[in-house]
C-alpha cells in the first residue's frame, strides 16, 4: 500500500511559509505552537477510520490484564484500525509490530506501546504502598526513573502508572498500588513518580509517558469492594481524593486513565465533570485520557448506555480520548458521526491529543527510537537498578515492635549460630515481587532464605514452610516446631501471596490467611525468640499475634532484592526507618480508619457513654499513620514557633531539635501536622503538612525548621474554594500521627 512519508511532512514547510508571510519568524513560534502545527498537519491527512484507529488501544496476547482479548489485534494494526498497543514488550516483539504499522499502513503513524510498569519493569521495587513507607521522595522518583529506563529500553513508551488513588480501606486489594491514606503525602509522591517516569524530555529513550490513575476516587469503593460505587460529598472529594491527581497533572503527566467507578452518580468514563470541567477547564490538562480496560463498554452494565454505540458517544463527548479494549470507537464512530451524535470537532480534538503525545515521545522523528537491542541488554538489571532495588526495599520496611524477650530485644539478630527459617514466604520468589509485577524477572528475586545465607555464611539456617498461604493444613507444624526448639532464633515469614492483593482482590476479612497465625503462636510458645516478618500488600489484622510476638517487621512485598534487604535489617546492617502511610486497624469493623478524622460533636470520652466510640474496641488503630520504630531511640526537644500569630503573607517557622539518644545510627521521619480549630466547615483533628527524613549518628542532635504559610492552612470551603480562614491553629510535631507535641498560633485576618 502506498503511504505518505509522514516524518518528512510537506505541510510543515507550508506552515512555516505561512508564518513567515505573517511576519512571524518560525523560530519565534513557541514549541507548543510548533507542536500543534505538526499535529494539525498530520490530522489533515487522516481518514475517519484512521482517526478512530488512533483512539483505539488493544492488548496483545503476550499478557492479558482484563476480561477480554481481541485475537485479530495484529490485523487491526495492519489496517490502521488500531494505533496503540499494550501488554507487549521486548525490543524484538515491539519492533515487529511497529514495522507493520510504519511500513504497511497508509500513513505509518507510529504505535504507542503501553504497559503496567507500576513498581519496576524487569527489576521490581517494593509495591508502591511499601515504597511510600520510605517517605523518601527522591528515592521514589529514582525508582520511577530507573523503571522507565528499563521499560523504555524494552521497547515501551507509556506506563499505566503512577497509581495515585487515596485509600483508607484495606479491604480494597488495590490499596497496594497507591500511596496510602494521606492526601498531602500522596500528592507529593504522585508528582515525584511522574517526574521520575517522564524526566525532562519525553523523547529521551530512557523515559516513559506517565498515566495518572485511576481518575477519580477509585480508592474509595463502598464496602471496599473493587469496582463498586464511590459515593462521597464533593467537598470530601475535592479536599481528600482529588489533589493527588492534580499533583500528577501539574507535574506534567501527559496521560490520565479514567477509573471504572461511578462518582456523583456518573461513571468516570462518561463524566464531562471529571474529564472536561475539572481536568481541562480547571487544570488546563493538554494530554489525553485513556479508559481503563473495556471501560466504555462497561457503561452498559453501569446502566447509563443502552448499547455500545451510545456508550461510545457518552465517552467521547465527556472528553475521553482513547478506548482501551472496548473497540467501540473503532466500530461505532462512523455511524455516530453520520447521524450527528458526535461531531468531527470532538473526534479531531481527541486525535490531536494522542498525536501530540506521539510527537512529544519523538516517535514521528524515529518510530524505532525505543528499539535498541544493545540498550536493552545493557540497561535491564543493571547494577545501578539492582542496588536501588535493594535500598528501596530496605527503606520500605516498617519495624512495628521490638520488645525485650528474656531481658533483651531480639532485633537486630546478634550473629545467631542456628536460625530456624519458617513460613510460606521464607523461600519464595514470585510472591516477593507482589501484584502488578508485570514483566518482573522471577529468577532474579533474592529470597529471604538466600538473603540470610548471604548475610550469615557461618550460621546453620534450617528451613521449613510450616504451612501454606491458605487452608487449614497443619501437618507441617511439627517440623517447624522441631526446628524452632533446636535453634537460637526463629525468623518467621508469613502474610499474603501476591495473588491475594491487587486488582479484583477485595477481602471482607483481613486476618493473616490460612493457619499462618496459628503457626506463629505455636512457635512463640516454644520459648525460642521469634521474629515475625509480615509480607502483605495491605494492612492485615493480627491483634493476638501482636500481643504475643516480641518482634514484628512489616515488609510488604519488597521486590527483587527483598531477601537481601530483609537480611540487612534483621542483622542490623541497615537500621529500619519505614513509617506507615496507612493505618493498621485492630479489626475490620473499624474500617475506614484514618488519622485525619473529624472531632465530631461527641468526641470519644471513655467516661461518658454518649460519645463516639465502640463498645468492643478502642477508636485508635493497632498502629497509626506515620508510625515506625528504629533500633535506636530519638528524642524530640520542645517545639518552637517563630511567632504566636501570622498574617496571610507571613511565614511561621516551626523548629524542633531531634536527638539520636541510642547507640546506633538511624533515620527518623519527623512529621508536622496542623489543626484548624474553628472553621466554616468541620476540620480534621490533624492534617500532615510537612515532614523531614533525617539521618543521625548516635548522640547527634539536629535542629529542624518547617515553614508554614496561609496557603498550607487552606481547605476546600462550602463554596468549593480553596482558602485559609483566620483563627486559632494547632501545630504538632513528632515521630508519628499519635505521638505529637502541640503548640498554638493564630492566623490573622
Ligand atoms: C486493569 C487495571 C489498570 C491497568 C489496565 C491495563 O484493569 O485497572 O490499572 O492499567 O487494566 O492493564
Amino acid at each position: 500500500m502506498r503511504r505518505t512519508p509522514l516524518y518528512i511532512i510537506p505541510l510543515l514547510a507550508v506552515t512555516i511559509l505561512i508564518l513567515k508571510g505573517c511576519g512571524m519568524n518560525p523560530r519565534s513560534v513557541s514549541e507548543e505552537s510548533e507542536l500543534d502545527r505538526k499535529v494539525d498537519s498530520v490530522l489533515a491527512l487522516m481518514t475517519l477510520e484512521e482517526k478512530a484507529g488512533q483512539l483505539t488501544l488493544l492488548t496483545s496476547d503476550w499478557d492479558v490484564t482484563g476480561p477480554t482479548m481481541r485475537k485479530e489485534y495484529v490485523e487491526d494494526i495492519r489496517s490502521g484500525r488500531c494505533g496503540n498497543i499494550f501488554n507487549a514488550h521486548t525490543v524484538a516483539y515491539n519492533r515487529n509490530l511497529q514495522k507493520i504499522t510504519v511500513e504497511e499502513t497508509r500513513l505509518g503513524i507510529p504505535l504507542l506501546f503501553g504497559y503496567d510498569v507500576v513498581h519496576g519493569h524487569r527489576t521490581i521495587f517494593p509495591i508502591p504502598l511499601g515504597e511510600a513507607c520510605s517517605w523518601n521522595l527522591e528515592l521514589m522518583e529514582k525508582s520511577a526513573r530507573l523503571a522507565a529506563g528499563e521499560a523504555a529500553a524494552s521497547g515501551l513508551t507509556w506506563t499505566f502508572a503512577p497509581v495515585v488513588d487515596i485509600s483508607r480501606d484495606p479491604r480494597w486489594g488495590r490499596v497496594s498500588e497507591g500511596n496510602g491514606e494521606d492526601t498531602y503525602l500522596g500528592s507529593l509522591i504522585a508528582a515525584a513518580r511522574v517526574r521520575g517516569f517522564q524526566g525532562e524530555d519525553l523523547s529521551d529513550p530512557y523515559t516513559l509517558a506517565a498515566c495518572i490513575k485511576h481518575y477519580a476516587a477509585y480508592g474509595a469503593p463502598v464496602a471496599g469492594r473493587d469496582y463498586n460505587t464511590v459515593d462521597m460529598s464533593e467537598i470530601a472529594f475535592r479536599q481528600d481524593y482529588l489533589p493527588p491527581y492534580r499533583a500528577g497533572v501539574a507535574a506534567g503527566a501527559v496521560t490520565v486513565m479514567a477509573s471504572f467507578n461511578e462518582l456523583f452518580g456518573v461513571p468516570a468514563t462518561a463524566s464531562p465533570y471529571l474529564m472536561t470541567r475539572i481536568l481541562r477547564e480547571e487544570w488546563g490538562f493538554k494530554g489525553f485520557v485513556v479508559t481503563d480496560y473495556t471501560g466504555i463498554d462497561e457503561l452498559r452494565a453501569h446502566g447509563v448506555a443502552a448499547d455500545r454505540r451510545q456508550a461510545g458517544i457518552l465517552a467521547l463527548t465527556a472528553g475521553v480520548d482513547m478506548d482501551m479494549q472496548s473497540a467501540i470507537y473503532m466500530e461505532t464512530m462512523q455511524g455516530a458521526l453520520e447521524d450527528g451524535s458526535i461531531t468531527l470537532e470532538e473526534i479531531d480534538r481527541a486525535v490531536k491529543r494522542v498525536l501530540r503525545v506521539k510527537f512529544q515521545l519523538g516517535l514521528f522523528d524515529d518510530p524505532y527510537r525505543y528499539f535498541d537491542d544493545r540498550r536493552e541488554s545493557s540497561v535491564v538489571h543493571s547494577q545501578e537498578i539492582m542496588e536501588h532495588a535493594l535500598q528501596s526495599a530496605r527503606e520500605s520496611v516498617v519495624l512495628l515492635k521490638n520488645e525485650a524477650f528474656k531481658g533483651s530485644a531480639i532485633l537486630p539478630l546478634a550473629s545467631p549460630r542456628r536460625i530456624a527459617l519458617i513460613g510460606p514466604l521464607a523461600d519464595n520468589q514470585v510472591d516477593l515481587l507482589g501484584s502488578w509485577h508485570g514483566a518482573g524477572d522471577i529468577d532474579q528475586v533474592v529470597t529471604l532464605r538466600a538473603g540470610l545465607m548471604n548475610r550469615y555464611p557461618g550460621a546453620t539456617i534450617s528451613y521449613a514452610p510450616g504451612c501454606g498461604f491458605e487452608g487449614d493444613e497443619v501437618s507441617g507444624f511439627g517440623e517447624a516446631l522441631r526446628l524452632a526448639r533446636s535453634s537460637d532464633v526463629v525468623v518467621l515469614a508469613i502474610g499474603e501471596s501476591q495473588a491475594r492483593s491487587g486488582e479484583a482482590a477485595s477481602r471482607s476479612e483481613l486476618g493473616i490467611p490460612g493457619v499462618q497465625e496459628e503457626l506463629a503462636l505455636e512457635l512463640i510458645k516454644t520459648g525460642t525468640p521469634v521474629v515475625v516478618l509480615i509480607m502483605a500488600e495491605r494492612p492485615l489484622v493480627f491483634p493476638l499475634l501482636n500481643e504475643k510476638a516480641s518482634a514484628i517487621l512489616y515488609a510488604w512485598h519488597p521486590g527483587t532484592r527483598g531477601g537481601d534487604a530483609l537480611a540487612d535489617i534483621l542483622s542490623g546492617n541497615y537500621n529500619p526507618s519505614g513509617k506507615l502511610v496507612i493505618s493498621i486497624p485492630r479489626n475490620v469493623g473499624q474500617i475506614p480508619i484514618y488519622y485525619s478524622a473529624k472531632p465530631t460533636g461527641r468526641p470519644m470520652d471513655p467516661g461518658n457513654k454518649f460519645t463516639s466510640k465502640y463498645l468492643d474496641v478502642p477508636n485508635t488503630p493497632l498502629y497509626p499513620f506515620g508510625y515506625g520504630r528504629s533500633y535506636t531511640t530519638f528524642e524530640y526537644g520542645e517545639t518552637g514557633l517563630s511567632s504566636e500569630s501570622i498574617g496571610r503573607s507571613d511565614t511561621l517557622v516551626v523548629s524542633v531539635t531531634v536527638s539520636n539518644t541510642g547507640a546506633t545510627a538511624g533515620e527518623e521521619v519527623v512529621q508536622l501536622y496542623t489543626r484548624d480549630v474553628v472553621g466554616s466547615l468541620t476540620r480534621p483533628l490533624k492534617e500532615l503538612k510537612g515532614f523531614q527524613k533525617i539521618y543521625l549518628e548516635p548522640g547527634v542532635s539536629k535542629r529542624l525548621q518547617f515553614r508554614l504559610t496561609a496557603g498550607d492552612l487552606a481547605f476546600v470551603n462550602g463554596k468549593l474554594e480553596r482558602m485559609a480562614e483566620p483563627g486559632e491553629f494547632r501545630v504538632m510535631v513528632g515521630p508519628d500521627s499519635a505521638h505529637l507535641e502541640e503548640k498554638t498560633f493564630t492566623l490573622k485576618e
